[in-house]
């Protein structure tokens, strides 16, 4: 498979959008959003979540890596007006770090500051930072390495670890579920490391059930794995679960004996290939595993079984795994290391177990593709991403605009770029009064007026003019991924 290079070179330069990480965000709200541009669709009813680092330093040092910030949850809930709650994600961690007054613990991207002998007494915090996922009567904070943390859904208050009623307790809870509102289901997957490597897939109810909370497992399942692999997320596809695990293997030695983090113990090993596993939805097991040429990808995108009884899925894939040293590298604010993901479709024959072929989609820099809450596992017509511009002036920085790929006729609609100005993953809610309508929802950094702003688009005009835009009451820093839960 041969790349299509539509990629800008490195750029070692100052960020604007460094200000937002320098400093550590402040908690905010409840607060009504005064309005900026536009009219709020009235037919927009209901809550976005977004989940990021909300700091990356205490007590005068630096962590390691973009990923190690504490979590922090930003909620705007739109009805009659819409009111923003930004909190902290009172994990253990975070609240020993803060009574400390100083960094205690060792994370994806760094080792415990102070003796070698804290890699060893301390256990890695769990900074609550991925992602969220609303369930009816909680809010998870997720990060990928140990369970989640639940919280109030309004206020955001901090309720503790949450099992799901049953999670192992050695065993993560990926920060991508995939929720299936048609059979209310969520689907999700885990890793436990340790002498026995093993990948946990899990199935959860979506809603209430007699005396079951939403999201309590029905069913779990075992695989172990050669090695440890890095494994942020899969697809849904019909009647079946893909994982694509990409060569990038973990030393574990190294950080155990506490020399290394998990970031710099993980290798690029490409000929290994990408090893692309086919699971039956219903019963977690495993149907085929088929080796391809390597990727690496952080983020799958959805997928389906088509008319021909192929799985189709796409992803964001990336030739290697630089994209780690530059994730790492924004946290700096002056990232060096250029990296180009490109959204490619991939086709499998489940019957056979056999690859069948790939191809780009999308050639421009993007990432965080999203869909429509209710195509899950389903075809999609679109696809939203958050891309750079083919002229983007700072290439390896944050990204400038949002983008939708319309998988039916081939076209990419980009938002226009404005200076100084940076959007996070649009995220789609649909219309309380018109299920035909969506809109895609951004919460975008803007360096200039030094605050962030909530812009609303309308789905299907991505490249228009936002149909509104909120003032946030300061910045929020860049986060990764958020959801729509609607009222
Ligand atoms: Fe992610």
């Amino acid at each position: 498979m041969s790349m299509v290079l539509d990629c800008p070179s490195s750029s070692a330069s100052a960020h604007p959008w460094a200000i937002a990480l320098q400093q550590p965000a402040v908690e905010f709200g409840p607060v009504s959003l005064p309005l900026l541009a536009g009219q709020v669709p009235p037919g927009l009813r209901g809550t976005l979540y977004r989940n990021g680092p909300g700091r990356l330093q205490r007590g005068g040092q630096a962590v390691g890596h973009w990923f190690d910030g504490d979590g922090a949850i930003l909620a705007v809930q739109f009805s009659a007006e819409a009111i923003a709650t930004y909190r902290y994600v009172q994990t253990a961690g975070y609240q020993a770090e803060e009574r400390a007054g100083r960094l205690l613990y060792g994370n994806y991207g760094m080792t415990a500051p102070g003796p070698i002998w804290n890699q060893w007494r301390r256990a890695i915090k769990n900074s609550a930072n991925t992602s969220v996922l609303p369930l009816g009567d909680r809010l998870l904070a997720l990060w990928e390495g140990a369970q989640p943390h639940a919280l109030h859904l309004q206020t955001l208050d901090t309720l503790g670890l949450d099992d799901l009623g049953g999670l192992p307790a050695e065993a993560g809870y990926s920060a991508h579920p995939k929720v299936d509102r048609l059979h209310h289901e969520v689907i999700n997957l885990g890793l436990s490391i340790g002498p026995r490597t093993t990948l946990h897939l899990y199935r959860s109810r979506l809603t209430a059930q007699g005396s079951d909370r939403p999201g309590t497992l029905i069913q779990q399942q075992t695989h172990a794995l050669d090695g440890v692999p890095l494994l942020h997320d899969f697809v849904v596809a019909g009647p079946y679960i893909v994982l694509c695990i990409p060569p990038v293997r973990l030393s574990v030695l190294p950080v155990v004996v506490g020399v290394k983090s998990f970031s710099d113990a993980l290798t690029w090993q490409p000929q290994l290939g990408t090893e692309i596993w086919i699971c039956d939805r219903q019963d977690l097991t495993c149907l085929h595993r088929l080796t391809v040429d390597p990727w690496f990808q952080w983020h799958c995108n959805n997928g389906h079984v088509d008319d021909d009884g192929q799985i189709v899925l796409s992803l964001i894939r990336y030739g290697d795994f630089q994209t780690n040293q530059h994730l790492k590298e924004i946290a700096t604010g002056t990232p060096k290391t250029a990296v180009c993901g490109q959204l490619w479709q991939i086709r499998l024959d489940p019957q056979a177990g056999r690859f069948v072929d790939a191809e780009p989609l999308v050639s421009q820099s993007c990432e965080f593709p999203t869909v429509a809450p209710d195509r899950v596992g389903l075809p999609q017509r679109h696809t939203y991403l958050s891309i750079h511009p083919p002229d983007s002036p700072q290439p390896s920085g944050l990204f400038e605009a949002i983008a939708c790929f319309d998988h039916h006729t081939g076209r990419l609609q980009s938002s226009a770029p404005v200076p100084g100005c940076y959007p996070s993953e649009p995220i789609y809610g649909a219309d309380s009064a018109d299920p035909t309508q969506g809109w895609l929802i951004t919460v975008v950094l803007n360096t200039l007026a030094q605050r962030s702003e909530v812009w609303i688009f309308d789905a299907e005009r991505v490249d228009g003019e936002p149909v509104a835009r909120l003032e946030l009451p300061q910045m929020v820093p860049p986060s990764f991924h958020g959801a729509w839960q609607a009222a």
